[in-house]
């Protein structure tokens, strides 16, 4: 069982906050994220906390989940945003947050993108390769604008985490290569659209030990030097994200203080903004999915499955990475029995959970699959025809809805005969 404040069992049910699941499945019915305001509030505020002695800016990544209130409530706590597309762009300004908080990134940026982005007056564009600076280079030109950007390194650093999210190596697609560096500087001066005001990296997502950092922003740090003897003036520095969360109470992350220790003191005086791009860290452990039990069934060698009414379509990460994530029951159960817990798309991967020891509840009762604020809804699809699921917020005792349950309607909305 994860041990939250924020989701805990009163009088033998499991409640969000000051309100009961139960009452939220009456409510607003399932499948059904449920995200714990105060959570957020408090994963953001430990993140602060342990950088505070570092001039930082915290730009949270809003692929992890990019609902407006999440966004929202971030932004509120002083947060700018990390955005990978002109449509988290949109989010992101919609959710209220100013242009020159936001950060641009992706590696494989269209035209029109990069001229929103530039129109829209972000803080900078994260550039990953040559011709990419030569397309923003000229779409500023054409815009009559100069074009803050910063280069996006790999570091050559393969962290140990699963394979799909690791992105610091060098066989993977992101950033400039080390090797190409000094050219790439040498050629600013074909650039008059664009300023150079950061170096920025991303090892990867879920990283447990603060060495991957450390051996990364070593790397950085030498270009960083590199780049004040040819003159540029860097402002910021981006660690980028990747720091973990726990998943599995067996494999608890490693607290974010541990990384603190070794990065402040590799960056507090360089004289430049650090600017960090959590994403899971901020909202991983803030929701659940709330789905309930259709059936209970068995086969003849004795397996058990749980079908529950959410599945691959809500949260993906069990299916794609193998992800552990912890299972409640809303009704606390002492007994478990060991079972499948599956959802109802046509795919052998739509499961949360296999042959694990699963509250002994039974059909009709609500189960909650924990820490899937993050990479959660965000991944989402509407495969075999299903409705995006609803999204509440809860704060104490208050209760709103951030989104509503997509309809049939909308299925179909955009589609001509
Ligand atoms: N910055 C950049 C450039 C990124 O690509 C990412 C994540 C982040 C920041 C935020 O990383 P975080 O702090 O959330 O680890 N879908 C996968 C994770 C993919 C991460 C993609 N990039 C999952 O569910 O585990």
């Amino acid at each position: 069982m994860l041990d939250s404040n924020y989701f805990h069992y009163t009088a033998a049910t499991l409640h969000c906050d000051e309100v009961s699941l139960e009452k939220l499945a009456a409510t607003f019915g399932t499948p059904l994220f449920v995200t714990s305001r105060r959570s957020l509030i408090e994963s953001c505020l430990t993140f602060e906390h342990a950088f505070k002695e570092l001039p930082h800016f915290t730009c949270y990544s809003v692929k992890a989940n990019f609902n407006l209130t999440v966004i929202r409530t971030l932004a509120e706590l002083g947060c700018g945003c990390d955005v990978n597309s002109g449509g988290e762009l949109y989010r992101a300004l919609q959710a209220g947050v100013a242009a020159e908080k936001i950060i641009f990134a992706g590696v494989g940026k269209r035209a029109d993108e990069i001229a929103y982005a530039l129109q829209s007056g972000v803080l900078m564009l994260k550039a990953e390769s040559l011709p990419e600076l030569r397309a923003i280079n000229q779409i500023a030109g054409e815009l009559g604008k100069r074009a803050s950007v910063a280069i996006r390194i790999n570091p050559n650093v393969t962290a140990e985490t699963h394979p799909y999210i690791t992105t610091g190596d060098s066989k993977e697609k992101f950033g400039v290569d080390e090797a190409e560096l000094a050219e790439l500087f040498s050629l600013f001066s074909e650039f008059p659209n664009l300023k150079l005001v950061g170096l920025d990296m991303h090892i990867g997502s879920q990283i447990f030990d603060p060495e991957y950092y450390v051996a990364a922003t070593t790397k950085l740090l030498t270009i960083f030097k590199l780049s004040k003897e040819l003159g540029f003036a860097i402002e910021f520095l981006d660690i980028g994200g990747g720091f973990p969360v726990t998943y599995d109470p067996l494999k608890p992350a490693t607290p974010i203080e541990r990384f603190a220790e070794k990065l402040v003191p590799m960056l507090r005086s360089l004289g430049v903004k650090v600017i960090f791009e959590p994403g899971r860290y901020l909202v991983a452990n803030a929701s659940v999915l709330l789905t309930r039990i259709l059936y209970k069934k068995s086969n003849h060698t004795g397996k058990q499955f749980f079908v529950v009414d959410a599945g691959m379509t809500e949260l993906i990460r069990p299916a794609l990475y193998q992800s552990h994530h912890e299972i409640q029951s809303v009704k606390l159960h002492e007994k478990t029995v060991v079972a499948d817990v599956v959802g109802p798309i046509c795919e052998s991967s739509d499961f949360f959970a296999r042959q694990r020891a699963i509250p002994a509840a039974e059909e009709g009762e609500l189960l909650a699959v924990m820490s899937s604020g993050a990479y959660g809804a965000v991944m989402g699809s509407n495969y075999n025809g299903r409705l995006r699921p609803a999204e509440v917020m809860v704060n104490g005792s208050e209760v709103k809805l951030v989104r509503k349950r997509e309809t049939l309607e909308q299925l179909v909305e955009n589609e001509l005969f």
